[in-house]
């Protein structure tokens, strides 16, 4: 594991989405509504457009291409289901928001089957 720092806790807010790029890589942070931060590769599953200009309304996320939606809680896909969002493993040490970028759950990122 090689954590990395991404910004100040004291940037984020519950209900807000947060663009990133860490290592070379876009991600986005979200802290969905009575839940805690996580992060997920920006590249929305179906084509790959970002979604750091996706609509976060604190529960969903809507791509801003073609309109899936993904719950913030935990990545998953509602419109279409079977989806996920790539997430990375998000910490906070010592004030800051770290995460990994090199461990993924590829798994994840599939369709259910
Ligand atoms: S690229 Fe996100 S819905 Fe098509």
């Amino acid at each position: 594991m090689a954590y990395t720092d991404v910004c100040k806790k004291s940037l984020l807010f519950e209900g807000e989405r947060v663009p990133c790029l860490v290592d070379g890589k876009e991600i986005i942070i979200l802290w969905p509504d009575g839940g805690e931060p996580r992060a997920y590769d920006a590249a929305c599953p179906h084509e790959k457009v970002s979604l750091a200009r996706g609509d976060f309304n604190g529960r969903i996320l809507h791509c801003p291409a073609h309109g899936w939606v993904f719950n913030g809680r935990d990545g998953s896909s509602l419109q279409p289901c079977g989806w996920a969002l790539k997430e990375y493993p998000l910490r906070i040490a010592g004030g800051m928001v770290q995460v990994d970028v090199a461990q993924v759950d590829v798994a994840a990122a599939q369709p259910d089957n």
